[in-house]
């Protein structure tokens, strides 16, 4: 591991974190919560000190309260501007820890720190064979250190796709805690597809009553001709929805939804055939893979629901901002329907496949106008209103295209944050994303300034998000097997921007054990065997 930025040649175990801070430097000596430690909270920073009561307790036993005299400080100074939205600072001395921050999300990140320098047995959750809390805690030590902290990039996020194969919401819990110990600060949440409408519109109860469910799945890559004969199906309720907003916004996540439009939308066919461009048409929703032929009709009933539709999305989810799909929208019905025709001469498009653009601009407009920010993704970086962040999937030209017409980009290039694809190649690996595989170097390399580093366009690059797609991903383990170690160093990436693979590949295999303690899979790491030491 080679010296860099303030970092030791040699760190400690429990010095060696992920995403590495901005700045640190170990100091002497180490600090012994037990007991008797007692916190001694701000005005301000209460969340934070909840957020650590709820992660120590159920591990260790301890539930430190607050007193006027406690060693262990959560302080939130606004005069600490460079800190930023979320940075912090933290210094471990022997008598005391002082965890100090502009902004309560800066303490949130910093908890998560305080986290990562506890032994890793801190992050198990209890075994039920095991030993009672009291007697397995004694005391838990936090090593000397000093650090000054802050992100390169404002979003850091990860799509999970929730409308290919339900999740609980209690596993969505968990999804957004291994984000927050990674400093991701968004979760997607892809609530709408082809093959699942999952989020409850109290106006339109079919969408989740017919939309909600689909008859099998098809086994295997789009174009199989395999079934499974299971029906699938799952829906959230407000009360869920609601709660997983306010456990994101306790760890400093925030849950941007999903609504794909004007394409895979065929579970809203199916369950209001008069969204569709031939209204006595009767689908399914769908139980393929793939590209649906299939999207929404463009008269002004169908502009009003979708309205509707992303009210009770905007009632319901406090996010700045609002995804409102985008991609791959076929044209061929709207170039066959009359209705569509008619409706692209008269809004003085050159024709139907403007209507795409078009109909992404009303949904726009009407997210921009409740005071939120449309999010969509590109198709090329030149098509959507500008009113819109663009989330670039296909290539990174179209983030720099994106990024020099004016919009924020969001970089989610498929072949580095696409974790459906396989971690590796090689017949090893269970059912993927055909046609690419990217493992953890791969996703390291991602790209987040634009090619001449013109100063306009990068800072327009707001960041980056992983993308877990989930045709060929039924459960939560499947999920995480995919998403690690992948997300760390995505997280690095976005958080720290190191660029020195062997430094981070070193201090991944350090955090390993953080992983092993939070029961997530990591085993293979494509490049080589991790080192039974660091
Ligand atoms: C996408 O992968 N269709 C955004």
């Amino acid at each position: 591991m080679g010296p860099a930025d303030g970092q030791p040649s040699h760190p400690r175990l429990d010095q060696i974190l992920v995403p590495r801070p901005r700045r640190l430097s170990p100091r002497p000596g180490r600090f012994r919560l037990d007991r008797t430690t007692r916190l001694r909270v701000s005005p301000g920073a209460e969340p934070a000190a909840d957020l650590l009561r709820t992660y120590l307790t159920p591990t260790t036993g301890l539930s430190p309260e607050h007193a006027e005299d406690g060693t262990f400080v959560l302080a939130l100074d606004p005069a600490l501007t460079g800190l930023g939205e979320e940075g912090y600072g933290l210094t471990v001395a022997e008598h005391g820890v002082l965890l100090r921050a502009a902004r309560p999300t800066g303490l949130l990140r910093g908890v998560q720190t305080v986290r990562q320098l506890l032994p890793p047995h801190t992050l198990a959750a209890p075994r039920p064979d095991g030993p009672p809390l009291a007697s397995a805690a004694a005391a838990v030590e936090l090593p000397g250190v000093e650090i000054t902290d802050l992100p390169a990039h404002p979003w850091r996020g990860m799509l999970l796709d929730v409308a290919r194969h339900f999740q609980p919401v209690s596993y969505l819990h968990r999804f957004v805690d291994l984000l927050a110990f990674h400093k991701l600060n968004v979760l997607q949440l892809h609530l709408t597809d082809d093959q699942g409408w999952r989020m409850p519109v109290a106006a339109y109860p079919r969408l989740t009553e017919i939309g909600g469910r689909r008859a099998e799945s098809m086994i295997g890559p789009a174009g199989s001709e395999r079934f499974d004969g299971r029906p699938h199906g799952g829906s959230y309720t407000r009360a869920e929805l609601a709660g997983l907003v306010a456990h994101a916004a306790a760890r400093g996540v925030t849950v941007v939804p999903e609504i794909s439009l004007p394409g895979h939308v065929r579970s809203a066919l199916a369950a209001y055939p008069e969204l569709g461009n031939f209204p006595d048409r009767r689908l399914d929703v769908w139980t393929r893979w793939g590209v649906c032929d299939n999207v929404l009709g463009v008269g002004d009933h169908v502009l009003d629901f979708f309205r509707t539709v992303l009210d009770e999305v905007m009632d319901l989810f406090p996010s700045p901002y609002i995804h409102i799909g985008g991609d791959e929208v076929p044209t061929r019905e709207w170039e066959s329907s009359r209705a569509a025709i008619a409706r692209a001469a008269r809004e003085g498009l050159a024709g139907p496949r403007e209507l795409h653009g078009w109909f992404l601009g009303r949904m726009a407009d009407h997210v921009a106008g409740a005071g939120r920010r449309p999010v969509a993704w590109a198709e090329d970086g030149t098509t959507l209103p500008l009113s819109c962040t663009v989330m670039s999937w296909r290539t990174p030209e179209h983030a720099w295209a994106a990024a020099r017409r004016g919009h924020d980009v969001v970089q989610a290039d498929h072949r580095r944050t696409y974790f459906d694809y396989a971690r590796a190649t090689g017949p090893g690996e269970p059912p993927a994303q055909p046609g690419h595989a990217t493992d953890v170097r791969g996703v390291y390399g991602l790209d987040l300034l634009p090619p001449g580093g013109e100063p306009g366009q990068a800072g327009r690059v707001l960041g980056t998000q992983g993308q877990l797609w989930t045709e060929f991903v039924p459960t939560s383990r499947h999920i995480e097997y995919l998403t690690y170690p992948r997300l760390c160093a995505l997280a690095e990436r976005a958080w720290a921007a190191t660029d020195d693979w062997r430094e981070f590949r070193g201090r991944l295999d350090g955090h390993r054990a953080r992983l092993t303690a939070l029961d997530v899979p990591h085993d293979t790491l494509g490049d080589r065997p991790a080192p039974a030491t660091v």
